[in-house]
C-alpha cells in the first residue's frame, strides 16, 4: 500500500480563504477581527513563528499587532500588558509566545488572559471547556489534526486512536478531541512499556513526541491513518517529523508529511479561533 498524503498546505489554503471571506463579511458589519501577539526576548525560532502568525493575519485581512519586549521585562509588566489587551475592544485574540524567559511564570501569564480571548486554548478554562464539551477555544495543533481527519471524511466513531505524547498543548487535548468524536483512545508516553503493542492496534495514530523515528513501518497496522506532529531535524539538517515517512507510507492509508502537513494547520487554526472570537464578540454586542 502507498499512503495518500494529507496536504496541510492545500487544506490551509482552503481554510484561510474561508477565514478571509468571513472576515470580509464581519468587516462590512463594522468589526475587524484582531489578534495581539506578544513576544518577550529574542528566541530565534519564536521570532520566526510570530512573524508568520502576524503575516497570516494580514493575508487574511485580520488586524494584528506584534508587541516585542526585551528578555528582561518583568512578570508584573507583562501581566499589565495582558490586562490592557484584555480590555482592548480591537483585540479578539491574545497570544503570548512560549517559551517565556525563566524569571516569568508562564502559567500565571496564560491564566491572566481573558478566556474569551484565549485563541491558543492554553488557559485552564479552555482546557476545562474541552474536557467537558463546553464552548471554548481548542489548542490549534490538535484542532488542525481534527480538521485534517475531517478533510478525508474519516469517521472516528468506534475507531481506536493512539496518541503518542501527553503534552498539555498537543497530546492531552488531542486525546480529548478524538474521544469527543467517539474514538476509543489510548495515550502512550515515555513510560509506556510496549509502544508497538499499542500502535499495532490503532486505526489512527497521532505522533507528538518531538523525536525522529518514534513510529516505524513495523509498528503500524495496514490501512491506518497516521498524523505526524513532530518537528525535528535529520542528520543532514532537513526538517522531519516523528514518523519514518518513507517506511510508514508503505503501510498506512493516509499520512501527513513533514514539512507541509500538520505545521501549516497550526497557524490556520489560530486564524479560525481569532475569527470565531470576533464573531462571539459581535453577537454579544447585538
Ligand atoms: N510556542 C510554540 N508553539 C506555540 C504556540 O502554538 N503558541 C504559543 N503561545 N507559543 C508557542
Amino acid at each position: 500500500m502507498t499512503a495518500q498524503r494529507i496536504d496541510g498546505n492545500a487544506l490551509s489554503h482552503q481554510l484561510r480563504a474561508q477565514v478571509a471571506a468571513d472576515t470580509a463579511v464581519l468587516k462590512a458589519q463594522g468589526l475587524t477581527p484582531g489578534l495581539a501577539v506578544v513576544l518577550v526576548g529574542d528566541n530565534p525560532a519564536s521570532q520566526v513563528y510570530v512573524r508568520n502568525k502576524v503575516k497570516a493575519c494580514q493575508d487574511a485581512g485580520l488586524h494584528s499587532v506584534l508587541e516585542k519586549y526585551e528578555a528582561t521585562m518583568s512578570e508584573a509588566d507583562l501581566l499589565a500588558r495582558v490586562e490592557s489587551l484584555n480590555n482592548d475592544p480591537q483585540i479578539h485574540g491574545i497570544l503570548v509566545q512560549l517559551p517565556l524567559p525563566a524569571h516569568i511564570d508562564a502559567q500565571k501569564v496564560i491564566e491572566a488572559i481573558n478566556p474569551a480571548k484565549d485563541v491558543d486554548g492554553f488557559h485552564i478554562a479552555s482546557a476545562g471547556a474541552l474536557m467537558t464539551g463546553m464552548p471554548g477555544f481548542w489548542p490549534c495543533t490538535p484542532y488542525g489534526c481534527m480538521k485534517m481527519l475531517e478533510s478525508i471524511g474519516y469517521n472516528l466513531s468506534g475507531k481506536h486512536a493512539v496518541v503518542i505524547g501527553r503534552s498539555n498543548i498537543v497530546g492531552k487535548p488531542m486525546a480529548l478531541m478524538l474521544l469527543q468524536q467517539n474514538a476509543t483512545v489510548t495515550i502512550c508516553h515515555s513510560a509506556t512499556t510496549d509502544l508497538k503493542a499499542h500502535t499495532l492496534q490503532a486505526d489512527v495514530i497521532v505522533a507528538a513526541v518531538g523525536k525522529r523515528n518514534v513510529l516505524t513501518a513495523d509498528m503500524v497496522k495496514p490501512g491506518a491513518v497516521v498524523l505526524d506532529v513532530g518537528m525535528n531535524r535529520n542528520d543532514e539538517g532537513k526538517l522531519c517529523g516523528d514518523v519514518d515517512f518513507e517506511g510508514v507510507s508503505q503501510v498506512a492509508s493516509f499520512i501527513t508529511p513533514v514539512p507541509g502537513g500538520v505545521g501549516p494547520m497550526t497557524i490556520t487554526m489560530l486564524l479560525v479561533n481569532t475569527l470565531e472570537s470576533a464573531k462571539r464578540a459581535l453577537s454579544a454586542q447585538l
